[in-house]
């Protein structure tokens, strides 16, 4: 089994609150254990520019409670190419890198994926980090919790407004082709509908359960939209809603976007980060690779890059159940 003395971790994708948390664990137990640990700046785009910097555990003191990535991230197109990943393998062995931990998401660990199979000596460990919570293999990634939590904050707030002008809101959360972000966010904002990829729904059922609502003097409803619903982007959805409802006094949209993505990570996530961040430095220690640390059932569970990013994670079918039934 070869001996990691040196790890290199980045962050690659999208930004998601607890990443910060993530690479302090790792370095906190990589010094427990003697190890040293590099920070690659800005994802696989540091590693084919040679971008890296040590990190010692004063380097990730006060980060745990802030959003963002202090690595910095990006979504490289060079490292998607044999080239870059040649020149990214290239800088790794010149810093005398003997092992990887990638924080991300689908993109991310697509990348790893390639890089093992052309570059099997420096062995990846991934840790899911992105608000879609769209990875097999674990009940959660880092940062959904928070991304949940805005989202929630935000309906709560334009509850008041809809409710003091009798309105009705659409209203676009993130998520990319996962419903996870909406439906969490439906149920515990009380929406009074949700719209989500993994359901068919059509423009005239959304309407009847509108009306119905109406009809028991809801005089303001919000629904919830996934940005990858399968009926279009939430203004076409309000328009076509608008041409068949005259029950509330006027219809708005509002698209929270990437406010979802900033904010200091809740506890669940710096629990999370932490424990995956953990997870990582002793996964390698133990000869693991190509593998994502997530977890299930509040354990450890280590799955194959390519199970994660090959098989879908289907959405809890009793929660979609409640929140059409609270909807109501
Ligand atoms: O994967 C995280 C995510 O925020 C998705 O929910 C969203 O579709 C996408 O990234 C947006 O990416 P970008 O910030 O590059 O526009």
């Amino acid at each position: 089994m070869k001996e990691i003395k040196r790890i290199a971790v980045f962050t690659s994708g999208g930004d998601a609150p607890g990443m910060n948390a993530a690479v302090r664990a790792i370095v906190r137990n990589a010094f427990n254990n003697d190890l040293h640990i590099y920070g690659v700046l800005r994802g696989y785009e540091g590693m084919i520019d040679g971008h890296f910097k040590r990190l010692e555990t004063t380097d990730v003191s006060n980060i745990i409670h802030r959003g963002g990535t202090l690595l910095k991230t990006a979504r490289s197109q060079r490292f998607m190419t044999v080239d870059g990943r040649k020149q990214a393998y290239e800088n790794l062995v010149f810093n005398d890198i003997d092992a990887l931990v990638a924080i991300g998401g689908n993109g991310t660990f697509t990348g790893a994926v390639k890089f093992s199979e052309e570059y099997p000596d420096i062995p990846v460990v991934g840790i899911p980090g992105t608000i879609d919570n769209d990875l097999f293999g674990t009940d959660f990634t880092i940062g959904f919790d928070t991304a949940v939590n805005t989202a929630v904050q935000a309906v709560d707030k334009i509850r008041d407004t809809a409710d003091s002008h009798n309105r009705l809101f659409f209203v676009e959360v993130m998520g990319r082709n996962s419903g996870y972000i909406a439906l969490h966010t439906a149920i515990a904002g009380g929406a009074g509908g949700v719209l989500i990829p993994e359901e068919d729904t059509n423009i005239d059922d959304l309407v009847k359960l509108l009306k119905r609502g109406a009809k028991r003097a809801k005089l303001f409803s919000i629904v919830i939209v996934a940005e990858g619903n399968h009926m279009g982007t939430v203004y076409d959805i309000a328009r076509q809603v608008e041409e068949k409802l005259d029950v509330f006094d006027d219809i708005k949209v509002t698209v929270i976007g990437h406010l979802q993505r900033g904010g200091s990570p809740s506890a669940f996530d710096r629990v999370l980060a932490s424990i995956l961040g953990f997870g990582a430095v002793e996964a390698l220690m133990e000869g693991k690779a190509g593998v994502m640390v997530g977890i299930k059932n509040n354990s450890i569970h280590f799955t194959p890059f390519k199970e994660a990013i090959s098989k879908s994670k289907p959405l809890n079918k009793d929660l979609m159940r409640l929140a059409h039934i609270l909807a109501q």
